[in-house]
């Protein structure tokens, strides 16, 4: 109930203003984000490659509704990709991308030009791009742009959502040698036609999904906080004999600090997902909605203010 009422919020423009000029929201919510420029991105980029774990980096913004703003992401994108290749992190440091904020809610072919320019500088800073999942309306449309993008960037990462009842065929179709496919659990609203909507399914379709990616031929990237899956992954690379370099996990910055670092004390590569930008509310409306503590957490520091 609470996590619908959260998701609900996370759309609504209202609630939106109304959070975002709050006072000490910011402050609050500094936890999940990184900051809101480069510099602040690049700052918790190397502090988190100091400590051995790699990155991505997501530029805060989703549903851009004119041209000009979806090149203004994309500006803001190859400004970062340039500071990335300045400062030799290309190994450790990739990109998460939004289609919707490159423009695809607009027109696909836009959102293949813009995100074309950001696989191009990604390529030349010596790293790759991620295209986020986002909106289940959109997974189609993501993919036929990832099929695109693939062909010019064969390492442009996917993300599959387990909630989606289709997910175990889309990690099939995936799972192909030198395919770097992110599998996480889907963050937004679904309908039950589309969507599993009980934690046990989408979970038991999690371990599906991870079944077929680490019996493949691809990198899988694998995207939960949940302690019982991060355990089935370590015995499926096992018994798929996976060295650490072959998969990898991935988990939210703020997110179980702890155990990325633990993960990384054994061996294994982990990836911290970083998110920056002024646009932070929808981000942060998800993570309240995943976890009431969470939200407790951001109530506490309201209140400790
Ligand atoms: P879930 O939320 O069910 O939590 C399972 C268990 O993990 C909990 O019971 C607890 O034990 C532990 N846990 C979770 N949060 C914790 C916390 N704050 N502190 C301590 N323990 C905690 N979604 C999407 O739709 N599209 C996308 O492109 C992406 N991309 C993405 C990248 C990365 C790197 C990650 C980690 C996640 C995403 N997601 C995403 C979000 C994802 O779909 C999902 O909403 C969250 O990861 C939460 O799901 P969990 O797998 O962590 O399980």
């Amino acid at each position: 109930m609470l996590r619908q009422v959260l998701l609900a919020a996370s759309r609504s423009d209202g609630v939106r203003k109304a959070v975002e000029t709050a006072p000490f929201s910011r402050g609050a919510v500094r936890r999940f984000i990184a900051g809101e420029t480069v510099d602040d991105a690049l700052e918790v980029t190397q502090r988190l490659i100091g400590d051995g774990l790699s990155v991505t980096l997501d530029h805060l913004g989703e549903d851009t509704t004119d041209a000009g703003q979806a090149k203004a992401v994309v500006e803001n994108y190859l400004a970062l990709l340039e500071r990335i290749s300045a400062a030799g992190l290309g190994t450790r440091a990739e990109a998460s991308v939004k289609l919707s904020a490159v423009g695809q809610a607009l027109d696909e072919d836009l959102a293949v030009e813009n995100a074309r320019r950001i696989c191009a500088a990604a390529k030349a800073a010596g790293t790759t791009v991620t295209l986020d999942m986002e909106d289940h309306t959109t997974v189609d449309s993501t993919l036929r742009i990832l099929g695109e993008l693939r062909r010019d960037y064969p390492s442009t990462g996917a993300v599959i959502q387990s909630y989606l009842r289709r997910a175990e065929q889309y990690c099939a179709d995936l799972a192909y040698q030198g395919s770097r496919v992110r599998l996480c659990k889907g963050a937004y609203a679904a309908p039950e036609d589309v969507a599993f909507s009980s934690k046990e399914e989408v979970d038991k379709s999690y371990v599906r999904c991870m079944r077929v990616l680490m019996a493949g031929q691809g990198h899988p990237m694998l995207a939960t906080h949940d302690p019982r899956l991060i355990e089935i992954a370590g015995a499926l690379a096992v018994l798929h004999d996976r060295a650490p370099g072959d998969f990898e996990y991935q988990m939210l910055y703020g997110i179980r600090p702890a155990e990325q670092r633990r993960l990384v004390g054994l061996g294994a590569q982990v990836r911290v997902y970083v998110p920056y930008g002024g646009q932070w509310y929808g981000y942060a409306m998800r993570r309240m909605a995943e976890r009431p503590a969470n939200l407790a957490f951001v109530l506490r520091s309201f209140a400790t203010r």
